[in-house]
């Protein structure tokens, strides 16, 4: 596992955006890179530095596919904390050469979840994968909506959300816990695991216990995030701030080595 610790929020979203831009620049194979999105605060500053080089023609996205991780159930696109919403209103909608029907969100309204699941995990394997998931990481550790206790081998699926996911998620509807969804939509710690890379941003310090106990805690269900310890190409990009709960020999060790992965 990489951890790079970026000194802020902001350079820790350049990092990001950069390292992004770059594995998609460098994708020469004819079939298109894909590409893993999630929502939240945490990603905003990357998508607006993506944006921003792909209108100043440093990156292209005609050639990329995207899916993102996750969808509450019951609000339509034109909600504005639904997730399809989020993504057009804070990314898609930015780009000048994404092609719309290359972007993959599950819908939240669908009539059958469970068909609508199943789809798209076939849609992630029609194109053989995915390349890199960019993720984020809730309080309690999870990925995407794969709460405390969810299977580190589950697949897109229905998923409850926990009291306290709500009520961290109520910022966004005027603070009323009961006001947030109770269920979502979600791809699985396993539909995330088998992607090629995975690169999780863990900012601010009320991420300091998720951060440790992905890096440096045991793999176990109840911490989600932990199963990135086995994945072979995983990333953690993350500020000063969420590093408060590592030990202090973690936090030399991986920028001892990260600075002579730059060398
Ligand atoms: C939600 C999303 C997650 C996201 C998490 C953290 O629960 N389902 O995918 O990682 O929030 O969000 P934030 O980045 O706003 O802290």
């Amino acid at each position: 596992m990489r951890v790079v610790i970026q000194e802020n929020y902001q350079n820790m979203c350049l990092w990001a955006a950069h390292y992004i831009a770059a594995k998609i620049r460098n994708h020469k194979e004819a079939r298109p890179f894909v590409l893993g999105l999630p929502t939240g605060s945490s990603p905003i500053g990357v998508y607006k530095e993506l944006a921003r080089m792909n209108q100043a023609g440093e990156v292209s996205f005609a050639n990329v596919v995207t899916f993102n991780m996750d969808e509450y159930v019951g609000l339509p696109h034109e909600h504005d904390q639904s997730y399809w919403y989020f993504m057009h209103d804070n990314f898609f909608d930015h780009l000048v050469d994404m092609k719309p029907e290359n972007i993959h969100i599950l819908n939240g309204m669908a009539e059958d979840p469970e068909e609508e699941c199943r789809k798209y995990e076939e849609a992630i394997a029609s194109y053989c994968g995915i390349d890199l998931f960019m993720g984020g990481i809730g309080v309690d550790g999870h990925i995407a909506f794969n709460e405390p206790f969810t299977s580190l081998a589950s697949r897109t699926g229905l998923r409850s959300l926990t009291t306290d996911t709500r009520i961290v998620n109520s910022r966004f509807f005027g603070n009323d816990p009961e006001a947030v969804p109770a269920q979502a939509l979600s791809v699985g710690v396993g539909t995330v695991f088998d992607s090629k890379e995975v690169l999780i941003l863990i900012n601010g310090h009320n991420k300091a216990r998720a951060l440790a106990a992905t890096v440096e805690g045991n793999v176990s269900q109840k911490w989600t995030c932990s199963a990135l310890q086995y994945h072979n190409g995983a990333i953690i990009a993350c500020d000063e701030a969420a590093c408060g709960e590592l030990t202090v020999d973690t936090y030399k060790y991986f920028l001892d080595i990260e600075r002579k992965e730059r060398l």
